[in-house]
């Protein structure tokens, strides 16, 4: 693997989980891999989940970390190209990538949808930018479409508890009080079909998430149809993507309750977290037994590991 992004860099999908379910059983069976080796890990937007799991990987492996808080701690990045740079951004992602990526051997970045302009968001410019210009493998902590490596640790999660072949797995978006990306929602939906699930994705109308993340996923527009039969509910609120951003609802009545989880196959709860308890879920649900929420954290260190694993191989 040269460059985590999305999905699209992954060869073997399966394979890759099977890896990451054995390196979760010996974590530290490769601790020589990322010897002498060094990753920075750039953070855009606020993180406690992926900057921890991330530099847990990278311990696991023998890999040094540093981290860059670019809103606090950096120069405010300028991205696009030909313009005169005389507002607040005092570096171009030119010199800032190639920089960085002669410092060290791998380069993680988040930078998280803006939701004001729907085609630079969706243009991928802070990824592309970077894997451009940064001579070092780039990992994706969560893009302006994409959260690749929170799908590979739900993808691990769902193998780990599965209890048939094809689950039923339902993506159902709960109510929030602020405009929230879709990146979470258009990855999981992504590996889901890719993992060949049974996938449903149910939403008010106006939340239609981009066609190419919908694929082949049925639609159910009712809530609880939706819900019936599922094995697996995955709770998320995202903003509008046909009016770009927006928050269309807050209706409660779609928040993920007990009474709503009857209808399922005694379906277990996920969420990537963090998560507004009593807003987008009941107590009842996130506090059950069924709740999977700190197992699917766990898994985030061991979907960073495999990545990096399978990057450093290639870098040796
Ligand atoms: N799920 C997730 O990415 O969590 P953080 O935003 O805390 O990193």
């Amino acid at each position: 693997m040269k460059s985590f992004l999305s999905l699209n860099d992954v060869e073997n999908l399966p394979a890759l989980v099977k890896d990451a379910l054995e390196i979760k059983k010996n974590p530290h069976v490769y601790k020589d891999l990322g010897r002498n080796k060094s990753m920075c890990l750039i953070f855009l937007n606020p993180s406690l989940r992926t900057r921890l799991s991330s530099q847990k990987a990278a311990f696991n492996l023998g890999l040094q970390t540093a981290v860059l808080d670019v809103g606090s701690q950096g120069w405010q990045l300028e991205f696009a190209d030909g313009v005169k740079m005389d507002s607040d951004k005092a570096e171009h992602i030119r010199e800032a990538a190639a920089v960085i990526g002669s410092y060290f051997d791998v380069v993680a970045i988040r930078a998280f949808a803006k939701l004001e302009n729907r085609e630079e968001d969706y243009s991928e410019q802070v990824m592309e930018s970077f894997k451009k210009f940064c001579p070092a493998p780039v990992i994706n902590m969560e893009s302006g479409t994409g959260h690749p490596l929170q799908a590979l640790a739900d993808l691990i999660t769902i193998e780990e508890h599965k209890t048939v072949e094809k689950p039923k797995v339902v993506l159902t978006w709960a109510p929030h009080l602020k405009a929230l990306p879709q990146a979470v929602a258009n990855s999981f939906s992504r590996w889901m079909q890719a993992a060949d699930f049974d996938l449903t994705i149910t939403h008010p109308k106006g939340y239609e998430l981009v066609d190419e993340a919908v694929g082949n996923a049925t639609v159910e527009y009712d809530q609880q149809k939706a819900f019936e039969g599922a094995d697996f509910i995955y709770a998320k609120n995202w903003s509008s993507y046909s009016q770009y951003g927006q928050v269309l609802s807050k209706d409660p009545n779609w928040m993920v309750m007990a009474e709503k989880m009857k209808r399922t196959n005694n379906a277990r709860f996920m969420h990537c977290l963090p998560v507004r308890r009593n807003v987008i879920v009941e107590d009842a649900v996130i506090d059950s037994n069924n709740s999977l929420v700190i197992p699917e954290a766990t898994n985030r260190i061991y979907s960073m590991q495999v990545v990096l694993k399978h990057i450093l191989e290639e870098l040796k």
